[in-house]
């Protein structure tokens, strides 16, 4: 990039920061999806540099307390990221309670009884509302803990674009609908991915989230004891985890008994996901099927992840920032949140 390119950059920045500021709802930026189709400018990370510059350092000591105390609230933290992305967008309409004009996210098959960090939510946005006050969205605030998460549980950092505002409503058809089962076929998780602008690359990568945290026997149980309706077992388990599993897991009852989704280092962020497929290992058909599903691209990509942990954590925040990027809510769209249970 040239001098003159560079300087020109670093001016509209400034202008642009400079009109948010006298005009909190001003809305920037050219393309870009979703919004009111008017002139608007993406996400970016210095978005609160000026109006709440301490907001990721208060993300983070509030973090670092949760983990400390249960590390698996990282997975958990992580995962609510993608169930809000993945349903009309990264707008925190997850975390919206049943009201009088609301019917909550929290109840659909994929999250009821499985989803969970919001208290950790609560408590972020309560320390960000004494420091600055009806600023920092319930939505960035989702990005914040799941890159937070990530880091502190040793995986990748990456610079987050920030600047998204928080739904006035909530979707539960659309959590049923968009948020992919675990016993989805490979080409059926590219069909739900593709849904939201992402590819199989990032299929692949957001996957490997699953290197942190656990599941419910519930949603493993078909692979154990009628993967195709002839009450046999999925048979790409490996043997020796496929018998560990079944002590977890037995056919009546035990639902909510919880596996690791890499029991090789569940509180690490690591590549050990990739390998665990590799040797059969994979908890979920979902994850299974990356190998298994017949599409040379999926395969190889986990073969390469396996192998390089790298070029994992490169691609996984990569992924991360596109499906951050899931139809943000911007400039008078939507509100910043008081209280990321309610709209205002
Ligand atoms: C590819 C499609 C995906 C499917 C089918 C899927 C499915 C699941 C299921 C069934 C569970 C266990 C839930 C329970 O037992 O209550 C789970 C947990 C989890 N998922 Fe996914 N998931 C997918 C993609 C992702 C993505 C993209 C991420 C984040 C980048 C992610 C992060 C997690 C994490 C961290 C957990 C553990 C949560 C905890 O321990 O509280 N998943 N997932
Ligand atoms: C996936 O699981 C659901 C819920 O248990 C079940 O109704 C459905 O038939 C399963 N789909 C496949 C392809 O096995």
């Amino acid at each position: 990039m040239s001098f003159s390119t560079a300087s020109l950059l670093v001016l509209i920045t400034c202008l642009l920061v400079t009109v948010s500021q006298s005009h909190p709802g001003f809305n920037f930026g050219w393309g870009g999806h979703g919004g009111s189709g008017g002139i608007s400018f993406g996400l970016f990370p210095e978005f609160y540099q000026f109006t709440c510059p301490q907001a990721n350092d208060i993300v983070m000591s509030v973090l670092e307390k949760a983990i400390a105390e249960e590390p698996r609230m990282a997975a958990s933290l992580l995962r609510l990221h993608f169930h809000d992305c993945f349903v009309q967008g990264c707008d925190a309409s997850v975390l919206l309670d049943d009201s009088a004009t609301i019917t909550s996210e929290k109840k659909a098959g994929p999250n009821k009884n499985s989803i969970r960090g919001f208290e950790v939510i609560d408590e972020i946005k309560s320390k960000l509302e004494e420091a600055c006050p009806q600023t920092v969205s319930c939505a960035d605030i989702l990005a914040l803990a799941a890159r937070g998460s990530t880091v502190l549980s040793g995986g990748p950092n990456w610079e987050l674009p920030l600047g998204r505002r928080d739904s006035k409503t909530a979707s539960l058809s659309g959590s049923n609908t968009n948020i992919p089962p675990p016993n989805a076929t490979l080409a059926n998780l590219v069909t739900f991915f593709k849904r939201q602008g992402l590819d199989e690359i990032d299929l692949v990568a957001l996957s490997g989230g699953h290197t942190i945290g656990m599941a419910r026997c519930v949603t493993f149980k078909q692979r154990l004891y009628n993967q195709n309706g002839n009450n046999q077992p999925d048979e790409t388990l490996e043997k020796s985890y496929y018998f560990g599993l079944k002590s977890v897991c037995p056919k009546s009852g035990g639902d909510n008994n919880i596996s690791p989704l890499d029991f090789g280092s569940p509180a690490k962020f690591d590549n050990t996901y990739f390998k665990l497929i590799l040797w059969g290992k994979g908890l979920l058909f979902s994850d299974q099927v990356l190998l298994t599903g017949n599409e040379k691209n999926s395969m190889e990509l986990v073969k390469s992840y396996a192998e390089d942990e790298d070029f994992f954590f490169e691609q996984f925040a990569k992924s991360m920032i596109k499906m951050g990027n899931i139809k943000p809510l911007r400039g008078f769209n939507g509100e910043v949140r008081k209280n990321c249970r309610r709209v205002n």
